[in-house]
């Protein structure tokens, strides 16, 4: 296991949660205000009780790459050897089972519980994988969050090193029901360079700040594309990501460029990240993702 994790750090309450294989204890999380968890050290087991690390990544905005975020570091993360699962918590507008090349596959059921599918070293799990894509789900806030709920305590994660949430855009009910219901480490915010998008940004911020998630960082999505002479093409504009984040203090995880690969990649459910793994672009990518991994171990340390 080779994440940059601090297991020692979980270790302050010596009692026996779950079935005491899990590597930490629910009680010593510093983040997140989930209801459903157990803060007073009691003997209750809590949701995900042997996932080290909750993330969600999240935007103001539609269509800034989000999913297409979430899934390269859901790789990433995997590639690096953890134990990785990722949830597409865009009950509406599903995007996780196209992504990953599965879209007519059926996740197995034991008891009362989904088995996670499994891909690139990742487990996942979507509405996608359960109802036919093309239907319009047309559930209202209290169905969507029961969904969602599902999908947290019904599903046998079991132990993970990150659990991922790839997040609807907004600050919805999906959004809240999350935020109340697992401790998150904290939220990834993605965001094209343009003024549209940045602007947005600020709402998905007051929202986790809301509830007391912490941001890892920022992630400017859509940055550049690289024309055939080598310069850059700044189509949305030059670093309004980096400078917003800059400006409101939070960390800057990176900037991905345009490139064909990472829409082909997610049209054929072959990440960029697999066929191109030395491109500029899945660099991007993969140093987004120790940055991540990094935040997160600096979270879970208390600083
Ligand atoms: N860096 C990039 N270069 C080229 N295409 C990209 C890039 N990032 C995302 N895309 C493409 O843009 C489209 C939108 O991306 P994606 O679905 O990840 O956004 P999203 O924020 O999750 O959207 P939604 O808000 O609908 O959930 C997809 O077709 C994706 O392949
Ligand atoms: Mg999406």
């Amino acid at each position: 296991m080779s994440t940059v994790h601090d297991e020692s750090i979980h270790s302050s309450c010596s009692h026996h949660h779950g079935n005491g294989k899990s590597p930490h204890s629910s009680c010593d999380h510093h983040h997140g205000n989930a209801e459903s968890a157990d803060t007073s050290c009691g003997h209750r087991e809590r949701p995900l009780e042997q996932v080290k690390n909750i993330i969600a990544v999240a935007s103001g905005k539609g269509g800034v790459g989000k999913s297409t975020f979430a899934v390269n570091l859901a790789i990433s993360l995997a590639q690096t050897g953890a134990k990785v699962g990722l949830i597409d918590a865009d009950l509406y507008g599903p995007s996780i089972p196209t992504m990953f090349g599965l879209p007519d596959t059926k996740p197995e059921v034991v008891g009362k519980n989904l088995v996670p599918l499994e891909k690139y070293g990742v487990k996942l799990m979507s509405i996608g994988f359960l109802i036919d894509i093309d239907t319009a789900v047309i559930w209202r806030g209290p169905m969507a969050s029961s969904a969602i709920k599902q999908f947290i305590s019904e599903v046998n994660w079991n132990e993970l090193d990150y659990l991922i949430f790839d997040l609807p855009p907004g600050t919805g009910d999906i959004q809240i029901t999350i935020t109340h219901s697992v401790p998150l480490t904290g939220a990834i915010i993605v965001t094209t360079p343009q003024e549209v998008a940045i602007s947005d940004v600020s709402k998905a911020l007051s929202m986790f700040r809301k509830v007391n998630v912490p941001i890892l960082g920022l992630v400017e999505n859509m940055s550049y594309y690289e024309l055939s002479d080598g310069s850059r093409d700044y189509i949305f504009g030059n670093q309004g990501g980096e400078t917003f984040a800059k400006t409101h203090g939070l960390a800057f995880l990176g900037s991905i460029p345009i490139d064909r690969s990472v829409r082909e990649g997610g049209d054929n459910g072959t990440p960029c990240l697999l066929s191109y793994p030395d491109s500029v672009t899945s660099k991007a990518f993969k140093q987004a993702a120790i940055e991540v991994a990094r935040r997160v171990s600096m979270i879970n340390a208390g600083q």
